[in-house]
């Protein structure tokens, strides 16, 4: 392509764009050679206790980062994730192509401080161990790994390309998910980098609401005077066996009750019974659906004068089963058989942040998730991530925004 423009003058200059535009194999090889330093990465960032909450942590992974992108040529803000602890770490590069990219995850894990001690990083054969390894600082070091590459190769085919680093994933999001929300928005492509539990990208995550159950009674002495009493658990327990239906297997919903709470006394009638259920859903539809059933389903009472209550509370919306995304998927394949690999696009019953970057209202930007690391056990103490995935990641990166960038 390059070389039908060239006029004779303009050859040599012509000769040397075609000579650094790198073949598929050249960029996984690329690639391969840069896994013994994205490993020394993931050690230094799997090294220090980052459990959302612990400031020192997180304040010490934070400054870490902004100095790794501003040596990667980004221009880098922070600012605090209140109402959480920690910053929300934003890194730009500009080049001159006409296409917005934002690659993002989360730097916060779910282990307390003094994990790192107990059990330090580690390899053993084929995998690393230690806290967050895969989830999701693998995927932190893909990020700044492919930025690396793409730095040796000059490449600059993109228009922005934005990174968000957020601190506080593991407990919801809450200061971090109006930014990521506003940043999508002004992005064509996102991808996020969770592990995924198999060489595979994710094109579909599910929603996460609450439901509170709160059922008022009457207490009264349960020897001297039971009669006087109305019994909040018994009309509890009567609405969880006739709320236990809420979920829709065919549209992947489910509603489990998982908490509940009645009674002070045992010669106390309880005067107070409350319970909740975990829903998990990826049709967007749903959540209005299961309200409306839910608060039908409670009319129907069975000890009188109680007060039955419902009220569900929203939490990380799904990335949706959308085109866009499938599309995106099918690009990532397609390069991956340009090094003879095999990739499957997969939906995951997780919530993810990729939930507040798909904007269902919009057509922009096409969400991908799950361009992290190979990885399993999360969240135990067995988390480990595969070797082997770090090269063909960290090539698919690399391999889409140039691609898609054209
Ligand atoms: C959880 O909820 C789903 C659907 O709402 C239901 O099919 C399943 O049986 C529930 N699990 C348990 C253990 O009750
Ligand atoms: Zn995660």
């Amino acid at each position: 392509m390059h070389l039908r423009l060239c006029t004779l003058a303009l050859a040599l200059t012509c000769a040397t764009a075609q000579a650094v535009e790198p073949t598929h194999q050249e960029l996984y090889s690329q690639a391969q050679a840069e896994q013994p330093h994205y490993l020394e990465t993931l050690k230094s960032l799997v090294s220090v206790d980052t459990g959302t909450g612990t400031e020192a942590g997180l304040k010490q992974v934070g400054a870490e980062l902004v100095k790794r992108l501003e040596a990667l040529g980004a221009k880098v803000t922070t600012q605090p994730a209140t109402p959480s602890v920690g910053d929300n770490i934003v890194g730009t590069f500009k080049g001159n192509g006409d296409k917005d990219f934002l690659l993002m995850v989360h730097y916060d894990t779910v282990f307390g401080p003094g994990t790192v001690a107990k059990r330090p990083f580690r390899i053993e054969g084929e995998r690393a161990y230690g806290p967050g390894v895969a989830d999701a600082k693998g995927g932190v070091a893909m990020i700044l790994h492919a930025l690396k590459l793409l730095q040796d190769q000059q490449y600059k085919g993109y228009r922005t390309l934005t990174v968000l680093f957020n601190p506080d994933e593991e407990m919801g999001s809450a200061g971090s998910r109006q930014l990521i929300a506003e940043l999508a928005r002004q992005h064509d492509f996102v991808f996020s980098y969770e592990p995924p539990d198999k060489d595979a990208v994710t094109v579909a995550t599910n929603g996460i609401n609450r439901l509170k159950l709160t059922v008022n009674g009457r207490a009264s002495h349960a020897g001297s005077a039971p009669e006087a009493g109305r019994n909040a658990l018994i009309e509890l327990a009567h609405q969880l066996l006739q709320l236990n239906a809420l979920g829709d297997k065919d549209k992947g919903t489910t509603v489990n009750w998982t908490l509940a709470k009645a009674g002070e006394k045992a010669n106390i009638i309880p005067a107070l019974a409350s319970a909740e259920a975990d829903m998990r859903y990826s049709d967007l539809s749903e959540t209005e659906r299961v309200q409306e059933d839910a608060l039908r389903i409670i009319k129907k009472q069975l000890v009188a004068d109680t007060q039955v209550e419902l009220v569900m509370e929203k939490g990380r919306p799904p990335l949706a089963k959308n085109d866009a995304s499938t599309q995106l998927a099918q690009t990532a394949r397609q390069l991956y058989s340009k090094i003879d690999r095999q990739l499957q696009p997969i939906a995951m019953r997780f919530g993810t942040d990729a939930g507040y970057a798909y904007l269902p209202d919009s057509d922009k930007p096409a969400v991908l998730e799950t361009l992290g690391v190979v990885g399993a056990g999360l969240h135990g103490d067995d988390e480990y991530m595969e070797i082997a995935s770090v090269a063909p990641r960290l090539y698919l990166t690399v391999a889409m925004i140039r691609q898609l960038a054209q």
